[in-house]
């Protein structure tokens, strides 16, 4: 791909302050990088993304594996490998681990159908360092606030269901532990971000 950027993903469950996190990291980088989110990121892809997270638009879970895996790419081409061509640090609110997750283990596809739907990304454009947030989804912030915002299809599930995503990353991160790295969120958000920061400068990425 010669590219010339970093390329960095936010993993784990719902609610443990990935979005939080990989938006102040954009914003401590400032012009250098770009921030992204997945399902979406770019139009055709956000456009997908309400397919995906609608309540009314029910798929099967292969059709499910099949848009997101379609959306990674289009996202991939269009935006990811674009920017990092640039020499930008990309940062990406979920990629291709909540497919392990989701998909291949809550939804029960397993995580070689996962991989091999997702070869597109596999070989072309796979983060450089993926910072797993390593937190229980019944310990999440959100739950523990008692929050009340509206919730989307998967974040509607059962917890049954999030615990097996839980399951399916702690399985992602055993299957590339060169690439995964977990954080360990702590209550107070400074000293999660300041672990955030120490992990990717360790690893040369920031
Ligand atoms: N370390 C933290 N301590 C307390 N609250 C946090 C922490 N990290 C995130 N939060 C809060 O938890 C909620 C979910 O965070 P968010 O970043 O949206 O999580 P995610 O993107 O993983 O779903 C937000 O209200 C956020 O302010
Ligand atoms: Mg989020």
């Amino acid at each position: 791909m010669h590219k010339k950027g970093v390329f960095i993903t936010f993993e784990g469950s719902e609610g443990v302050g990935k979005s939080t996190h990989a938006k102040r990291l954009a914003a401590m980088l400032g012009d250098g990088a770009v921030f992204t989110r997945e399902p979406g990121g770019t139009p055709v892809a956000e456009k997908i993304r309400e397919i995906l997270i609608s309540d009314e638009l029910k798929v099967s879970p292969e059709i499910e594996a099949e848009l997101f895996a379609v959306q990674r790419r289009e996202h991939a081409d269009e935006l990811i490998i674009p920017a990092l061509r640039e020499g930008k640090t990309v940062i990406c609110d979920r990629y291709i681990d909540s497919s392990i997750a989701y998909q291949g283990f809550a939804r029960g596809l397993g995580l070689e159908r996962i991989l091999e739907l997702n070869d597109y990304v596999l070989k072309n454009c796979m983060p450089d360092v993926t910072l797993f947030f390593d937190m229980l989804p019944t310990e999440n912030f959100r739950r523990r606030k008692g929050s009340v915002v509206e919730h989307d299809r998967f974040e509607q599930e059962h917890l049954e269901f999030h615990m097996e995503c839980y399951r399916g990353f702690k399985e992602a991160a055993r299957r590339f532990p060169e690439r995964i790295v977990p954080i360990v969120p702590d209550p107070d958000k400074e000293i999660t971000f300041r672990r955030v920061v120490e992990a990717l400068k360790k690893r040369g990425a920031i």
